[in-house]
């Protein structure tokens, strides 16, 4: 598939056009930034682990049912996605508190939520993406009623399956963060974001180890070794893709004996 101009760029993300109108290809940059693009980095790997962890969770989302606007991966860090107009909210649905929460409210650190909760916030960066409520979203027509609805049913349903399916491979789902948008031909609202331990918090069943973007929010480091374990367990990085090379000792020189 040819990619045509650039129509929008991301901090992880570029969007171009391509030939078929209603389809756009998303590309998966290595960019990290946390804390509203004040800390930056580039991660080496970190968009192709992405590309394909999504790829795998979308494709699981659609066989449950749950429409998104991912067509097909292109290659290692390209998909081909539905071309939508984003609704300029963020969704966090939060199972145990961590994070802004903890912060915001003084809850105590990983307190397990009795039900998932969501929170809904302006994507807006020169406003730092404000925690709005349902009234704001009707007051300022950023969403109708009937969709906000859909979207929550929607959240539930979607944080259910992940839920299920990141705790059959020793992971709890903490909390994450989606996007919906609305079809061009259609104006229906669908799903229109990458899940990703970019976009999700990922702890280790056992030992509570971060498996997600907080390694780099928080100095963590292994970064791309976290997201690599988070693909091996679903099943789509195979045990070789992650053995490096291996350094072997230099040969000692050894003192051959003279023939005597
Ligand atoms: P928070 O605790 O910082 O509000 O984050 C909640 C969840 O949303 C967490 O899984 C990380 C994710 N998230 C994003 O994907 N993008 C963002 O810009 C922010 C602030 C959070
Ligand atoms: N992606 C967001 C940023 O750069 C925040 C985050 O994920 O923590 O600002």
């Amino acid at each position: 598939m040819k990619k045509g101009k650039k129509l929008y760029e991301g901090k992880a993300k570029i969007i171009y056009a391509c030939a078929e109108k209603n389809l756009v290809i998303q590309h998966f940059k290595d960019d990290a930034t946390a804390f509203n693009n004040q800390k930056k980095s580039v991660i080496e790997g970190k968009g192709i682990l992405n590309n394909r962890i999504s790829e795998h969770i979308l494709t699981c989302l659609s066989q449950a049912g749950i429409k998104n606007h991912l067509v097909k991966r292109i290659n290692m860090r390209e998909q081909l996605i539905k071309y939508v107009s984003i609704i300029p909210i963020e969704f966090i649905v939060r199972n145990i508190a961590t994070g802004s929460l903890t912060k915001r409210l003084g809850i105590e650190e990983g307190t397990v939520l009795d039900n998932p909760l969501i929170e809904y916030c302006l994507k807006d960066d020169k406003l730092g993406d404000p925690l709005i409520s349902k009234e704001h979203i009707l007051t300022f027509k950023w969403a109708t009623k009937k969709e906000i609805e859909k979207i929550d049913k929607q959240l539930n349903r979607i944080n259910d399956f992940l839920v299920g399916m990141f705790r059959g491979v020793g992971i709890k789902l903490v909390d994450f963060k989606v996007e919906f948008g609305r079809l061009k031909n259609s104006n229906e609202v669908i799903l229109a974001d990458e899940i990703s331990p970019d976009t999700c918090r990922l702890w280790d069943m056992n030992t509570d180890k971060k498996l997600d973007k907080d390694r780099f929010r928080n100095n963590l480091g292994n970064l791309v070794e976290a997201y690599q374990d988070v693909a091996r367990r679903l099943g789509i990085l195979h045990e070789q893709s992650n053995i490096r090379p291996i350094k072997f000792p230099r040969p000692k020189a050894v003192k051959l004996k003279k023939n005597k």
